[in-house]
């Protein structure tokens, strides 16, 4: 039975999308079978992979919302080995249109099941937001990539990620867990961003990946042609560090599983240590103008952590 890893975080433009493509090329190139289900309704998994989305008679949103099986909406993508479901407009009503419906959480997870066996790999890319269309791809999930943008303020959505990833253990699938945070738009020239990392690995440890993800603009240029980097520019160093980050995976993956019951108690207590750690780390770097600056927004993350 395949691994189906689910891309979240719900701060818009971290990195989610380019790394289900690009780490789903690199594996079906490799030789493993591929699926990836773009369940965000922008459709860029789908256009990047070299889709047409306006061309699309059907596309997720008929499995979430009419529990159509996932193998008749199954499509090849230009990357041989590399299926998809693809992400057409119709998705964007799909979160409100489930709010009504029965078991809105658990309608991909019940599709996956019957596919499960045809794909090495299942990669679902996800909206950026907390919705139900990426409660249901963590519900389906057995690990979750969280790709974090190397900056303090990004790191505060992971409170609140992680806040969502422990009520659905509780509720809808104790199984899930993050199985590795991938740090992207990384510049190592500037302190900030490795100090950012730096929050990361002390508030979570082993979860977070090895492979950085540096700011290329290639990473840019390939979806515009519909192609993996892995095709656009092979020999380049944006095609290597996604290879390096799908190799880690592969690797890391049954040592992460094999901790998941261990990180689903810690979780909340470590996301409230990173919440206090970049106020600090704010503070400092900016002085009080900044840290208030930063404080005195529509912090999610804080009314979560006041529920907690
Ligand atoms: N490491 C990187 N360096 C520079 N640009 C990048 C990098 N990774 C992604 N990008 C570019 O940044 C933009 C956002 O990336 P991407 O679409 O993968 O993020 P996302 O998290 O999926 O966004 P959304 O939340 O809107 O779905 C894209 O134009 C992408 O090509
Ligand atoms: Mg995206």
């Amino acid at each position: 039975m395949g691994e189906t890893i689910a891309c979240a975080n719900q701060k818009g433009g971290v990195g989610k999308t380019t790394t289900v493509v690009n780490v789903g090329a690199y594996l079906a190139l490799a030789g493993d079978r591929v699926l990836v289900i773009d369940l965000d309704p922008q459709g860029n998994a789908t256009s990047g992979l070299g889709v047409d989305r306006l061309t699309l008679e059907r596309s997720v949103y008929e499995a979430v919302m009419d529990l159509t099986p996932l193998d008749t909406l199954v499509r090849s993508s230009p990357v041989p080995g590399l299926d998809l479901i693809p992400a057409a407009i119709a998705l964007a009503g799909a979160e409100v249109e489930l709010a009504a419906v029965d078991q809105r959480e658990r309608r991909l997870g019940r599709l996956i099941g019957p596919l499960a066996d045809r794909y090495d790999y299942v990669l679902i890319d996800t909206p950026p937001s907390l919705g139900l269309l990426t409660i249901n791809a963590l519900v389906a999930a057995t690990g979750v990539i969280v790709p974090v943008q190397c900056e303090y303020l990004s790191l505060r959505g992971l409170v609140q990620l992680e806040n969502t990833l422990a009520m659905i253990r509780e509720n809808l699938n104790p199984h899930v867990g993050i199985q590795g945070i991938l740090p992207t738009m990384f510049d190592r020239r500037l302190l900030h961003s490795r100090e950012a990392v730096e929050i990361l690995k002390e508030n979570f440890g082993d979860l977070v990946l090895n492979t950085r993800i540096r700011k290329t603009v290639r990473y840019a240029e390939a979806p515009v042609k519909g192609q993996s980097i892995m095709k656009y520019d092979p020999s380049g160093e944006a095609a290597d560090m996604y290879r390096d980050l799908a190799k880690e995976v592969l690797d890391g993956a049954k040592a992460a599983f094999s901790a998941g019951g261990k990180e689903s108690g810690d979780g909340a207590v470590d996301a409230r240590d990173l919440l206090v750690e970049v106020r600090q780390r704010t503070r400092q770097l900016g002085g009080e103008q900044a840290g208030e600056r930063a404080l005195a927004g529509p912090i999610l993350a804080e009314d979560a952590l006041d529920n907690a």
